[in-house]
């Protein structure tokens, strides 16, 4: 879903760059996130600081995607050396099945109301022994960032409990995050 304008707001700033690049990395650092010689899948790529800071790990290719253009259109400009998609991903159909070695995710789950298929999706693409990185947050910090800063997330049945049983299910081999995902 398209994020509110106080959001996307937001997602423009130093303080997400700033947690992006010294707390969500260096997190997927210590689990084990290595890029090299690797095809990775960014999902909500957003205006592209990801695709930057994944770079850094020197990916075999890397493509971001995002379902929102004006997001895709910044990412493009800042960042015109790396691929990015207007790309729902609840439909990932034009990925082939098992072609992809790592999927990142910075903090967009919560924003997809069928999340589930997203994740349905996310293990078609990843190869039988690749890994799907993944950080977002507690209900109760979606909670608090919409009553203080009416950022108007979705009402959708996400949360880290389900979030953590539905993967539990469905993925060949996942990672899952520090903040108790
Ligand atoms: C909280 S922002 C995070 C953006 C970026 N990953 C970051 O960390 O700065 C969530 C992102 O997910 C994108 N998004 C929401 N629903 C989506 C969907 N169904 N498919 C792909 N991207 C989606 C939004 O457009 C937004 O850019």
């Amino acid at each position: 879903m398209k994020l509110s304008t106080p959001e996307f707001r937001a997602m423009q700033s130093l303080p997400r760059r700033l947690g992006q690049r010294f707390f969500e990395m260096p997190m997927f650092r210590q689990m084990g996130l290595d890029l090299q010689n690797k095809d990775v899948l960014e999902i909500g790529c957003g205006s592209g600081y990801g695709a930057h800071l994944l770079n850094q790990l020197q990916p075999k290719s890397y493509i971001g995607l995002d379902v929102m253009t004006e997001q895709v259109e910044l990412a493009r400009k800042k960042y015109p050396q790396f691929k990015f998609l207007i790309q729902d991903a609840e439909d990932l159909s034009q990925f082939e099945n098992e072609s992809k070695d790592v999927i990142i995710i910075f903090g967009v789950l919560h924003h997809i109301p069928n999340w589930r298929k997203a994740i349905d999706e996310i293990t078609r693409v990843l190869k039988p022994n690749g890994s799907l990185f993944l950080e977002e947050p507690r209900g109760v910090d979606i909670k608090v960032f919409d009553a203080f800063f009416r950022w108007g997330h979705p009402n959708t049945d996400f949360g880290l409990n389900a979030l953590d049983e539905y993967l539990a299910k469905g993925l060949k081999s996942s990672t899952r995050d520090g903040l108790r995902c």
